[in-house]
């Protein structure tokens, strides 16, 4: 059952690890912007095609340790338990407005699937 998803922490940890580890669309979904956008310090025009590179974030040195391998334990907390606040690096399911909606359907389903 979905409900205990809070006792298998370690379900949870391989799951979020497998998501990061081997992401599933590692360039996401293509956007374009629609009128001229400021992004931190860049100026994006209107009409440009803007690409989240999830990959390139979730193997980031800069925010994993160790990022070409796969570690379950890095999700949990110092006293075993299940991260509950994610890193912000964490962006499987892309960030934002158009992140995805399906996201808690996926990670049930595939909890449902491993535990
Ligand atoms: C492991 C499974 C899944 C992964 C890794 C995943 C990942 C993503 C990503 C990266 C996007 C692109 C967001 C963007 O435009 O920046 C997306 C969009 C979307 N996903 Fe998923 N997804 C998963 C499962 C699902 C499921 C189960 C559903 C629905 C039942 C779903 C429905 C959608 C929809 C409707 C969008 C488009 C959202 C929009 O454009 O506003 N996804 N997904």
């Amino acid at each position: 059952m979905v409900d205990d998803k809070p006792r298998l922490n370690y379900v949870m940890a391989f799951l979020s690890e497998i998501l990061r580890f081997r992401n599933a669309l590692p360039i996401g979904v293509f956007h374009k912007t629609m009128v001229d956008c400021k992004l931190g310090k860049h100026n994006i025009p209107e009409n440009t095609r803007v690409v989240l590179h999830q990959y390139c974030i979730l193997m980031d040195q800069a925010h994993w340790d160790k990022p070409d391998k796969f570690i379950p334990e890095r999700w949990f907390d110092n006293e075993g338990q299940f991260l509950s606040n994610k890193p912000a690096a964490y962006i499987p399911f892309s960030y934002g407005r158009r992140i995805c909606p399906g996201e808690m359907l996926a990670i049930n389903d595939l909890f449902l699937a491993l535990r």
